[in-house]
């Protein structure tokens, strides 16, 4: 059945007005679960509109428009397009299943490559066609292939260092931010020498972006390699970002508007999200999506002798919270870890129960993905007006009797303040240490992600309940 253009551009309207209504419904807790209805009913409609379109055809006539219709794939087309989704959405749900709140972020980042491999290949394809269109579309290939490679294989290096696989410090090569600046400088030259070069000559334009499609490969790679722990979410985000410019890539590549418009979208909210969380972190957002530029990797060894640690027990603590008028908790990837949500709920509910002023302290880059922390109490049933931002609660900590650092490091770790050569250094902390008193949940005295002592560990007002976090909190309740 062919559609009309008519049809086909009025239900991409509908689906762009819905991912709009998606964003901005997943900006607040209250009215995530709208968000994300508006963008599944979105994506339905755009799925069903192009795979309509895709195989019959589109007929141009009812808006008048000249030109060649565009002609469908029929029903070999149908079945192949059916093929791909049936194997993509089987993978995808079995992915999905499997995958721990944990592990989120690197499966987000894995799937930012695919977007990156599909505009590589895009770009490919249509790079063999560039006859029929005007000279644009040599800027769009060009652009396009660009920006996938650089998505596809700084995503592999983003999953592979989120998920441990490779280590998380930043690879400084000597001259990196000249090299950088040299493949750009190349990709540059070598878009115009693509475009100036005529169609008739295949070879020397085909290998032209043979040879960008490698130095963007590397560019790729280079960049988030030499990005180093604490830097890491910024980076998550603006991978997420890049491949929403390389969809919009594609988009313009296979003429297809709503591609457009999701991947500027993407695109922009990714690079907005990148920006705040530079805010947050204190972190130049130029400096990050360059891969480090202007910031010397941090120069401190990190085993400075801070002296001995102290230790208490659930008991311990129990007493310390019993007698506690206000009572912060900051968690931080350990409470994910030990998915001791449900158990803090608990806590915080009887504590408040007796009258203890109790709440929660969230730093920007807690956990391992933006708002991880927040999903997690949300899932738990606490009340969001008690979980405020780090800068609502810093200059409360000094007034509070009891800190509970459940499963956090990097977030409250005072080096970043006091430290300039940490790699750390810079960041903005919960200043937990300026409470009367602060119990830190772990299971050891090691390092957090970034890979740095914590001298909180070691101060007069500090000490360590060790254990898994859900256990020692619920040994607490008990206690209580
Ligand atoms: P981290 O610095 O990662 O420290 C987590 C701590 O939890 C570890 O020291 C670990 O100590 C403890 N832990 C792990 N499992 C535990 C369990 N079952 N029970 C009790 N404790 C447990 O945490 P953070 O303060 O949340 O900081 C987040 C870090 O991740 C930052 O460096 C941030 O830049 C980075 N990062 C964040 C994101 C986003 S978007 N949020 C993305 C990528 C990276 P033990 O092993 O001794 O138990």
């Amino acid at each position: 059945m062919t559609l009309s253009l008519t049809l086909v551009q009025g239900a991409y309207i509908v689906a762009g007005l819905l991912f709009i209504l998606a964003l901005a419904g997943l900006s607040r807790h209250e009215t995530a679960r709208a968000g994300n209805r508006y963008g599944v009913i979105g994506m339905g409609i755009a799925l069903v509109i192009t795979v309509l379109a895709a195989v019959g055809g589109i007929d141009a006539a009812p808006l008048g428009k000249g030109g060649p219709d565009r002609a469908g794939s029929g029903a070999l087309g149908l079945g192949l397009i059916v093929a791909a989704m049936a194997i993509g959405a089987a993978i995808g749900i079995w992915r999905a299943k499997r995958v721990e709140m944990t592990g989120m972020p690197e499966l987000i980042a894995l799937l930012h490559s695919f977007v990156g491999l599909a505009a590589v290949l895009v770009g490919w394809n249509s790079s063999y066609e560039v006859a029929a269109y005007p000279k644009i579309h040599d800027i769009e290939v060009f652009v396009g292939v660009f920006i996938g490679a650089v998505t596809l294989t700084g995503s592999i290096v983003a999953y592979l260092k989120l998920s441990a696989k490779i280590k998380s410090a930043p690879l400084v090569l000597p001259a990196r931010h000249a090299l950088n600046l040299g493949i750009i400088v190349t990709f540059v030259v070598m878009t115009i020498a693509y475009v100036v070069t005529p169609h008739s000559s295949m070879g020397v334009r085909q290998g032209l972006l043979g040879v960008m499609t490698l130095l963007a490969l590397f560019l790729g790679w280079h960049l988030v390699m030499s990005i180093g722990g604490g830097d890491m979410p910024v980076v998550v985000s603006m991978l997420n970002s890049y491949s929403g410019w390389a969809a919009a890539a594609a988009g313009f590549l296979l003429g297809n508007d709503l591609l457009i418009i999701t991947g500027a979208l993407v695109g922009s909210s990714g690079a907005y999200l990148s920006y705040i969380m530079c805010r947050a972190m204190n972190r130049s957002f130029i400096s990050v999506i360059a891969g480090g530029f202007g910031v010397e990797a941090g120069t401190s060894s990190g085993d400075t002798d801070y002296g001995e640690h102290r230790e208490i027990t659930a008991e311990g603590a129990a007493a310390l919270l019993g007698d506690a008028r206000s009572v912060v908790i900051t968690p931080g990837y350990g409470m994910a870890t030990a998915q001791a949500q449900y158990a803090v709920a608990d806590l915080t509910r009887r504590l408040r129960d007796r009258g203890v002023n109790v709440r929660f302290g969230i730093h920007p880059v807690a956990g391992r993905l933006p708002g991880h922390m927040n999903v997690l109490l949300a899932e738990a049933k606490v009340p969001y007006d008690i979980v405020l931002e780090m800068d609502e609660i810093n200059d409360d900590l000094a007034d509070t009797d009891v800190v509970l650092v459940i499963g956090a490091n990097d977030t409250v770790n005072p080096a970043a303040l006091d430290d300039p050569g940490s790699p750390i250094a810079g960041m903005p902390v919960l200043h937990v240490w300026e409470a009367k008193d602060v119990i830190v949940f772990k299971r050891s005295m090691a390092t957090g992600y970034a890979g740095v002592q914590n001298p909180l560990f070691f101060k007069e007002n500090s000490q360590m309940l060790f254990g898994d976090a859900k256990a020692r909190v619920e040994d607490i309740i008990a206690a209580l």
